[in-house]
């Protein structure tokens, strides 16, 4: 081993080192020269064979070499690092400029909507909500309520049987017989929001499936003006404070005397336009004094017991108040719909 033999592997392992491309082949080159068993490392124990005059020098030689190497490798080192950072952060760029992924928040369906609105006020004016089975037998969907067999009533609520005695409700009244026969006697306060079914041709104004809210207070003196009072606070709530309500004369089997309610026009304020055909006034639920015989037949004595009863159609308020034309476009889910619904917040 000599000078020249130094200089020699100097110059072959710093070419190795120039050579490489990649951080892998570098390491590589330093497990070859420059690890703890690498050919570097080892240059020192050829010390011993050497004169001592020569040794200094060799010594001298050797920590150049040393130097130079490590200088290299540590040169190299850092570009080929720089050079695989640059490669990630590229790879890993976000172009902030592209759209994000687009979502679309959900709206409340204005069926709901209405429900709550309808419950919220009811609730707050001391009524509590009840439920009923939508599967309801004929005794309570019509003989209950006043309704037997060969009634013509049944004409107007045709439905969908199951057998004799099974069919989808045709409307929420059901319930007050079962809210009434659950009280036993008891003084009742009720609403019941609930889906119901009629066998009618689906149109702009009718669907086979639809849902009312029912209405049930019986207590001693309970009268006309009871109702009045009750529906007029509903509507100006419903509608605003400046409307007004009328009761009409109507017939249904379970109500005596029965009452057809209107609402006075919100559009025209009661001039005469489209919305209520010219008259001013706008047909929005039916109600009455709960019919003797179904107290009676109930369980509640009419002598001292009375009671009204109504029944307000969900959708139908629906339309009403956010001026809805087709009760189809409340149950077919079109988002170009709903989302005319949506809060702004
Ligand atoms: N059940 C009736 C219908 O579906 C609506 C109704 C009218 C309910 C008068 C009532 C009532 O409670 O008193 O057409």
């Amino acid at each position: 081993m000599n000078i020249e033999k130094l200089k020699a592997i100097e110059t072959e392992v710093i070419t190795a080192i120039n050579e490489v491309n990649t951080l892998d082949e570098l390491s590589g080159v330093f497990n070859k020269y420059l690890a703890k068993k690498g050919l570097v490392s080892s240059l020192g124990v050829h010390m011993k064979d050497l004169e001592p005059s020569e040794r200094a020098t060799f010594g001298k030689a050797l920590n150049e070499l040393r130097k130079n190497v490590n200088e290299t490798y540590e040169a190299k080192k850092l570009a080929l690092e720089e050079i695989a950072l640059n490669k990630q952060l590229k790879s890993e760029t976000i172009d902030l400029s592209l759209p994000g992924v687009n979502y679309l928040p959900g709206g409340r369906n204005p069926f709901y909507l209405i429900k709550d609105e309808i419950e919220a006020i009811f609730i707050a004016l001391g009524y509590s909500v009840e439920e009923g089975p939508e599967v309801e037998s004929d005794h309570y969907n019509f003989e209950l309520l006043n309704i037997p067999k060969d009634h013509p009533a049944r004409e107007m609520q045709d439905s969908f049987y199951f057998d004799e005695q099974y069919l989808l409700r045709t409307h929420t009244s059901p319930v007050q017989a079962r809210v009434m026969q659950a009280a036993k006697g008891k003084p009742i306060k009720i609403i019941c929001p609930g889906k119901v079914y009629r066998r009618d041709a689906d149109d702009m104004t009718h669907s086979h499936q639809f849902a009312q809210v029912e209405g049930l207070v019986i207590d001693k003196n309970i009268n006309l003006a009871h109702l009045y009072s009750a529906l007029d606070i509903f509507v100006k709530a419903m509608f605003g404070e400046k409307r007004e309500i009328r009761f009409r004369p109507s017939y249904f089997p379970f109500t005596e005397p029965s009452i057809e309610v209107d609402v006075s026009c919100f559009e025209c304020s009661g001039s005469g336009c489209s919305v209520c055909k010219q008259t001013g006034w706008i047909e929005i639920l039916g109600g009455g004094m709960v019919h003797p015989d179904v107290l009676a037949m109930n369980g509640y004595d009419p002598d001292s017991y009375s009671g009204f009863a109504f029944g307000i159609g969900i959708e139908r308020v629906a339309m009403l108040r956010y001026g809805i034309d087709d009760i189809r476009k409340i149950y077919q889910n079109d988002i170009r719909f709903l989302s005319q619904f949506r809060k702004q917040d």
